[in-house]
């Protein structure tokens, strides 16, 4: 089958890939030159496990193709993935404009039948704007659906490998028919492909997205209570997660939700509703807590150690807003490093992978060192914002030898609070009673 994947981003990246792995001619398009540049080479713009040997070998099977004439894509496939951004716009909506701008592409590139495949996360209703936006120039039929993508970043390529479900809003049985060919052998161990209405659709990707970001502001909100009452939040939350109605997944509390993905989908869902008139007010305030959250760790560093920084050094570890990638969007360590330098802190930082993305973002602001123990070194506190694996077994002795006071304020609650205080840390963390005060 041709394809072309238009937006060659987090997703785009990834479809493309994994399509071509299954045996598909696939072109994938982006405007950004430098991107496919990169891209033609073999070189991957971003880290996600697993991705680059399979673009690799893909490119140099010939099954996989990168350009920036995004027309010419289209004329060459009869599948056309839109996989560009959806970024908030002022109002916290989704801008549509990127793909809309593909849409006016596709209609005016026309060459024969084509069937289009929304996977960039879209409000309910986008399908029929793409619609018309093609309908402007098209000479040919075409057919317009959703198939929103639930890829998480870290572990994409296995997401998009073995769905837990494929969600399909069509138009038509031809459409779901070819579709459902083209995703046969992602599902062979028996996982789903669900077949909906277009509104449908689109509205499950925000809804599940929702959901999720739900939980981690319902736990973290319970989180505050835990502090003020001396209980711990890891026995709520086993406590909870062993009740099989609940579930254990997305109930770790932690410095608030970050990434391209939740704080976006989640605003622009209180948007939708709001114009549409539904009730939105649990989302809105899943919303705010998270924003509160993401400055909490600064917060509580600010109250523990005063508002004038200067002369003091800040560690910290973990830029990304999650582990196994470099993805640096919405992060809460942004927050915090912020409002570290405002105050005239001096930020020293490592990260596995999100070097090169802090600093492109900070630039000279902060220091990035290769080794996450030489960040430490003169440190009046460290910071953690990500559950990077290394982070979680450290060598204390060597910490707190590095610092100049073993001062630790965990966001992701790697450590325990009395083996902290043991190897005589003062530790502050989430949903759980400070130790060790130095
Ligand atoms: N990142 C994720 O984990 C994830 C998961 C599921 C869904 N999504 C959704 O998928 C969509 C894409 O997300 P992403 O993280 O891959 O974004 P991204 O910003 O990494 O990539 C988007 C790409 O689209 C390109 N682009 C923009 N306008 C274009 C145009 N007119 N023609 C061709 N290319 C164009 C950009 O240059 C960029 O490379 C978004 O709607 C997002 O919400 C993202």
């Amino acid at each position: 089958m041709n394809i072309s994947v238009i937006g060659t981003g987090y997703v785009g990246l990834v479809v493309g890939a994994c399509l071509a792995e299954t045996g598909h001619d696939v072109v994938c398009a982006d405007i950004d030159a430098g991107k496919i540049a990169c891209l033609n080479q073999g070189e991957i713009p971003i880290y996600e496990p697993g991705l680059e040997p399979m673009v690799r070998h893909n490119l140099a099977e010939g099954r996989l193709r990168f350009t920036t004439d995004v027309a010419q894509a289209v004329r060459d496939s009869t599948i056309i993935f839109v996989a560009v951004g959806t970024p908030p716009g002022e109002d916290g909506s989704a801008d549509l404009q990127h793909v809309l701008a593909v849409a006016g592409t596709i209609g005016r590139s026309m060459n024969g039948e084509k069937i289009v495949i929304t996977k960039s996360t879209v409000p309910v209703g986008t399908a029929d704007k793409v619609r018309q936006a093609i309908a402007v120039d098209a000479t040919h039929s075409f057919h317009v659906c959703s198939n929103p993508e639930f890829l998480k970043e870290g572990a994409a390529v296995d997401d998009f490998m073995k769905p837990d479900r494929v969600v399909l809003g069509v138009d038509s049985e031809y459409a779901a028919d070819v579709i459902r060919d083209l995703y046969a052998s992602f599902v062979v161990s028996g996982n789903q492909i669900l077949i909906m209405d277009i509104a449908s659709a689109e509205i499950t990707k925000y809804a599940a997205n929702a959901m999720l970001a739900t939980r981690i502001s319902f736990m973290n909100g319970i989180s505050g209570l835990c502090e003020r009452t001396g209980a711990d939040i890891n026995m709520v939350r086993r406590g909870i997660g062993s009740d099989e109605r609940i579930g254990r997944a997305f109930l770790y509390p932690g410095v608030g939700y970050g990434g391209s993905c939740f704080p976006k989908d989640v605003k622009a869902l209180i948007q939708t509703m709001d114009e549409l008139g539904a009730d939105a007010s649990i989302l809105q305030a899943v919303d705010e807590l998270n924003d509160r959250q993401k400055r909490s760790l600064l917060h509580a560093l600010v109250a523990r150690m005063g508002e004038d920084l200067s002369g003091t050094t800040i560690a910290v570890w973990g830029l990304s807003f999650k582990p196994n990638t470099d993805d640096m969007r919405e992060a809460p360590s942004l927050v915090t490093i912020e409002g570290l330098l405002e105050r005239g802190g001096r930020v020293v930082a490592h990260d596995p992978e999100a070097m090169a993305e802090a600093k492109r973002r900070f630039g000279d602001r902060i220091e990035l060192v290769k080794d996450d123990y030489v960040a430490l070194e003169g440190a009046g506190a460290l910071a953690i914002h990500t559950e990077w694996n290394p982070y979680r077994r450290p060598d204390f002795a060597r910490m707190k030898a590095a610092m100049a006071q073993p001062l630790v304020f965990d966001g992701r609650n790697l450590y325990d609070p009395q083996r902290m205080a043991e190897f005589g840390f003062e530790y502050h963390s989430v949903g759980r009673a400070s130790t060790g005060e130095v």
